[in-house]
């Protein structure tokens, strides 16, 4: 079901997340499937839902910072970024507090969390209502498009038994950015909404990044964000067939144009939208997708479509 936010509304979602049940709600970010992150049932269910691998974690949804910190340990680096940054769309990975109630099947038993505290006003809203910490990932199957309209979450997870509360069109239109904080290291595990530049200028330091190995890093299997289309990028001229999504000038017929002024912020919150409408193979032979700058948050936008265009 489609659901106006109307509190009465939200009110009802928090006592179906109280029960154990799901909800689909809106973030800055993208649609998020959320349930009580205290309860493995709950936990089992999302995974259930979209066919997600056990071992890849949740990111845990709070209201604030000062909830937050029931669940991990921050030190100065961690809070200043929090401070700064929250609510919004970055996500930290820190080190967990173990006593915390959470469910240790939404953290895939790691010795981490993921913690994020969305600025969208349903979210918050929801935040509210419930009281309790929410984990949520992109309300779609496994692999395939993020959504970021409620239609997106029907098309991807069917029609009737979910909850969804439609907020319109996400404004970000990407995922959180994703950082580990490890004593003083500030790791990018993936790029998303805000930007690397941002950041770094903000901590004064160039971000690491994950080197193979331990780390368990997010979104890592390389296909992800997958259309049922194949994906031709940095295509300057498309070819009969193609849907072509342009970005900036063109000399080409463009199917749809991410941003005429070559704008990123327009072209990320556009993404998964234009992805979502071209995806007819009924229509079309391929999406084919012009080069997109890797400045700012264009790198999340390259990110994206490299897992999209990857061989499934
Ligand atoms: O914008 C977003 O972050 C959206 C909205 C709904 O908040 N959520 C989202 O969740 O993108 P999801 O589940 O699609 O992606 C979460 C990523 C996963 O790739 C997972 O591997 C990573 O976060 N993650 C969660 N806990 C982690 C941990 N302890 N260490 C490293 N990565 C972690
Ligand atoms: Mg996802």
């Amino acid at each position: 079901m489609i659901i106006i936010p109307e509190p009465a509304n939200i009110q009802r979602a928090a006592s179906l997340l109280e029960r154990g049940d799901l909800v689909v709600f809106p973030t800055e970010t993208v649609y998020g499937l959320g349930g009580d992150a205290r309860s493995d049932r709950s936990v089992a269910h999302i995974f259930a839902v979209k066919n997600r691998p056990s071992f890849n974690p949740l990111i845990v949804h709070i209201l604030n910072l000062e909830a937050a910190e029931e669940f991990a340990f921050f030190n100065q680096t961690a809070r200043s970024l929090a401070q700064y940054f929250w609510p919004g769309p970055l996500t930290l990975v820190l080190p967990r507090k173990k006593e915390a109630n959470l469910s240790l099947l939404a953290v895939s038993g790691l010795d981490t969390v993921a913690l994020r505290v969305p600025s969208h006003p349903i979210a918050q809203a929801l935040l509210k209502a419930f009281e309790n910490p929410i984990v949520a990932p992109s309300a779609n199957k496994s692999g395939y498009l993020s959504p970021t309209e409620a239609w997106h979450v029907q098309d991807s997870l069917g029609r009737e038994a979910l909850f969804v509360i439609d907020g319109g069109r996400t404004y970000k239109g990407l995922e959180s950015t994703i950082l580990q904080v490890m004593d003083e290291d500030v790791i990018l595990l993936r790029h998303g909404a805000l930007s690397q530049e941002e950041i770094e200028e903000f901590l004064g330091k160039r971000l690491g990044s994950h080197s193979s190995g331990d780390i368990n890093a997010p979104g890592q299997l390389t296909s992800h964000y997958s259309p049922r289309l194949a994906l031709r990028l940095n295509v300057v001229d498309p070819q009969p067939g193609e849907a072509f999504i342009a970005f900036g000038q063109t000399n080409h017929q463009a199917t749809v144009n991410l941003s005429v002024e070559s704008n990123l912020r327009e072209a990320a919150a556009n993404l998964f939208s234009f992805l979502h409408n071209l995806d007819r193979p009924d229509l079309y032979t391929r999406i084919a997708v012009a080069p997109i700058p890797k400045i700012g948050i264009g790198a999340a936008i390259n990110d994206r479509l490299e897992r999209a265009a990857a061989p499934k």
